[in-house]
């Protein structure tokens, strides 16, 4: 490690398309209640949908939780009907954005070069960009995982250059273990997030020792304690889980 990188500890939780008006608001409060009980050293963060961004700047702005979003466009504005922007998201003071999510690459025909635009338009906006790379489970047989993710890099880095990166978080998440129940074990996690410093390490050393490297799938209470342990992850992206305020937050609580 380069000499004095202290790199923040995240708990980053994604809502996907989830929760109601109601739900949302007894949500927010109960983190709004429980985040005091999380050590300051660890940033919680959450991912609501667009339209619960301005209750949940309502709710969070006086308590330690940043929040951010799921997505956002490549341009600033336009006629770009049903988009929302990196601008409009600092608006609702979001400090962080989800980019190349695998259900947006998927579902949203994401390709590399829009991810990179959507990376760096968050980087203009002075949003950080949460980049997710990570394998297929055809992939993974196939012994490609170090390579997919490599390409999903280059991807960005070609575009947007190491430098842009000082900022940003990366997400492993294989694509096999989302949703699934199926959290990867901790020590082929630490090996692929060891292997993506390393790999930013080759452009840009300092750099590379800034950025938050953190890995998502099938997070719960129980893998947390033992995936925070991993000396090489700086924290979680979890979906499900997030959804309920008291798990949420014994995640945190067990970095
Ligand atoms: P789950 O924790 O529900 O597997 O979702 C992970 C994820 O996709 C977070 O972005």
């Amino acid at each position: 490690m380069v000499h004095g990188v202290e790199r923040q500890k995240l708990v980053v939780g994604n809502w996907k398309m989830n929760g109601t008006r109601e739900s949302v608001l007894k949500l927010l409060y109960s983190l709004q209640a429980g985040i005091s009980t999380v050590p300051r050293t660890i940033q919680v963060v959450v991912l609501p949908s667009f339209v619960y961004l301005e209750e949940t700047e309502r709710r969070l702005k006086s308590t330690s939780i940043a929040w951010g979003a799921q997505n956002v466009h490549a341009a600033d504005s336009g006629a770009f009907t049903g988009e929302v922007s990196a601008p409009m998201l600092r608006a609702f003071g979001c400090t962080y954005v989800l980019v190349g999510h695998s259900e947006r690459r998927r579902y949203n025909q994401g390709s590399g070069e829009g991810i990179a635009e959507k990376f760096q338009a968050a980087i203009r906006a002075e949003l950080r960009p949460i980049l997710c790379v990570g394998e297929t489970c055809e992939e993974r047989q196939a012994g490609e995982t170090l390579p997919i993710i490599y390409k999903q890099l280059d991807e960005v880095l070609g575009k947007v250059g190491i430098a842009s990166f000082e900022k940003a978080v990366i997400a492993y998440e294989p694509v096999w273990a989302i949703g699934t129940g199926l959290a990867a074990a901790p020590q082929p996690v630490g090996a692929v997030i060891t292997a993506i410093r390393d790999f930013l390490s080759k452009k840009d050393k300092t750099i590379a020792e800034k950025v938050g490297l953190l890995y998502g799938g099938s997070i719960t209470r129980h893998e947390a304690s033992e995936l925070f342990k991993l000396p090489q992850v700086d924290g979680g992206l979890v979906g499900g889980a997030s959804l309920n305020a008291a798990e949420f937050l014994d995640i945190a609580r067990s970095f």
